[in-house]
């Protein structure tokens, strides 16, 4: 169902594929512990670009691709001619003739659609300024296996800086009909387009979501609190800042007082203790935290098998 084409942005999927990728991630998962060979892309090969740091993507990628029976490529832009400035279109239509598809990690979301209009192999958004879609998708499938697979009975709550996870969040809540409040300072508040387009998807599934300023307010009877840097990958210099303006949203006991008594702590790494989360809440959630990065090799598996297996027969 997804056979050849791109993952940018979860607002891009149907509620089914959501659904799918989720459940086939999870199919993966149990194939890989169980030791069961499952090479669906033997033989292809995977070009992942980055033009920002990564621990996780880049690791779960070239692990993934190579459980899958093919191999990766790291293209750093320090190494790439992109990085000396040749158009992206080109490189787009160059990289098409070698590999098999693409995951690119930039700063702009428009180069991701650049690339994605100019390439004709699948295109995988690794993160953008704007959004991180494989980073929320393993949210989901690590929420289905702590909370169960209902997510409509589920409250989230998203509290920090309105940034690419908060703006993948709205839309993943909004396909799953999860309930998701957001809290952030007024000025660091999700886009608000990705907003408006969240809640025209929220209205096929039922889900709801809002923004408030109030960390205690979102944090309410939630199932589940997120939380992320106060400041991404090309904000360094804002840092200092920052860490004055959102000092009150910080993911401490203290917020999780009125959280559900079970309520989980999510984060999608790498941390700040002190600043965004505490030692002891991080800690107290290392178990959930720590299955969320390794959910996203399963789930990355199962982007990569749907969007660049030559047969969805297998999938
Ligand atoms: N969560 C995440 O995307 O981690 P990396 O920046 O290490 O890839
Ligand atoms: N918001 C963070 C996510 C890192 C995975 C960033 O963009 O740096």
């Amino acid at each position: 169902m997804l056979q050849g084409k791109d993952l940018l942005s979860i607002h891009d999927l149907t509620v089914d594929q959501v659904e799918h990728i989720i459940d086939f991630a999870a199919q993966l998962k149990t194939l890989q512990k169980a030791g069961i060979p499952h090479r669906l892309l033997e033989g292809k090969t995977l070009g992942m670009i980055f033009e920002k740091s990564s621990t996780r993507t880049r690791v779960s990628f070239e692990v993934g691709m190579y459980q899958l029976g093919g191999s990766a490529l790291f293209l750093s832009n320090r190494d790439l001619q992109l990085g000396r400035g040749e158009p992206i279109k080109d490189t787009a239509r160059v990289l098409s003739r070698y590999l098999d598809g693409i995951m690119i990690r930039t700063f702009g979301h428009d180069r991701v659609l650049e690339l994605a209009k100019y390439a004709d192999i699948p295109i995988i958004n690794g993160l953008t300024d704007l959004l991180h879609p494989c980073q929320v998708l393993t949210d989901l499938l690590t929420i289905r296996e702590h909370k169960g697979k209902d997510f409509k009975g589920l409250k989230m709550a998203y509290v920090g800086d309105g940034n690419n996870m908060t703006n993948s969040y709205l839309y993943g809540a909004a396909k799953v009909g999860m309930t998701l409040a957001v809290a952030t300072p007024e000025n660091y508040k999700p886009d608000q387009e990705v907003f408006n387009n969240a809640l025209e998807d929220a209205k096929e599934t039922g889900a709801s979501l809002s923004w408030t300023a109030d960390p205690v307010e979102a944090v309410k009877d939630a199932d589940i609190i997120a939380t992320d840097t106060w400041a991404s990958m090309g904000q360094e210099a804002e840092h200092d800042e920052r860490k004055k303006i959102f000092a009150p949203y910080q993911v401490n006991s203290e917020l999780l007082k009125h959280a559900d008594k079970r309520a989980i702590v999510m984060h999608c790494l790498p941390a700040y203790r002190g600043e965004e989360v505490t030692e002891e809440v991080f800690e107290a959630n290392a178990n959930v935290i720590f299955d969320e990065a390794e959910n996203r090799l399963h789930t990355q598996k199962a982007i990569m098998a749907l969007t660049m297996a030559d047969s969805d027969s297998l999938l």
